[in-house]
């Protein structure tokens, strides 16, 4: 009885450890909210990877004069990722308020480091 209850205790103190060891340490920067954002709503056709729709539509409008992945534009104004997020282009969906805030769309801008001119 005594030898079992000793394992459980080594079992518990091992979880313990390695749950420690797993939890993000409190230096560790938070990822940014509007990239969880981008990951729910945007990536699925935007990521820089083979055939993606956003990606590769964008590539052939601009024929790799800008980069065809969002995440890697530095051109993209904040009026113009609003514009087509709540108006959607060919078979980009347009997104609803219910689905992005106005306070995520903010946040989403952020992320894609867009700047107003
Ligand atoms: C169902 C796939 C799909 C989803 C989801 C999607 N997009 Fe798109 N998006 C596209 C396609 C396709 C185009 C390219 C249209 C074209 O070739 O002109 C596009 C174009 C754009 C453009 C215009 C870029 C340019 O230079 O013309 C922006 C900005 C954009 N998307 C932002 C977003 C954001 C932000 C999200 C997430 C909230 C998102 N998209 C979600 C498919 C998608």
């Amino acid at each position: 009885m005594k030898n079992i209850l000793t394992s459980m205790l080594v079992v518990l103190a091992c979880s313990a450890v390695i749950a420690a060891a797993a939890a993000p340490t409190k230096e560790s920067e938070p990822a940014h909210r509007g990239k969880q954002i981008y990951d729910q709503w945007c990536v699925i056709c935007h990521a820089a990877a083979p055939r993606m729709p956003g990606t590769a539509s964008l590539e052939a409008k601009y024929g790799g004069s800008l980069p065809a992945a969002l995440e890697d534009r530095t051109d993209l104004a904040p009026a113009f990722i609003k514009y087509f997020v709540r108006n959607g282009v060919l078979i980009m969906p347009s997104f609803r308020k219910t689905e992005i805030t106005d306070a995520d769309l903010e946040l989403l801008v952020d992320y894609l480091k867009a700047k107003d001119q």
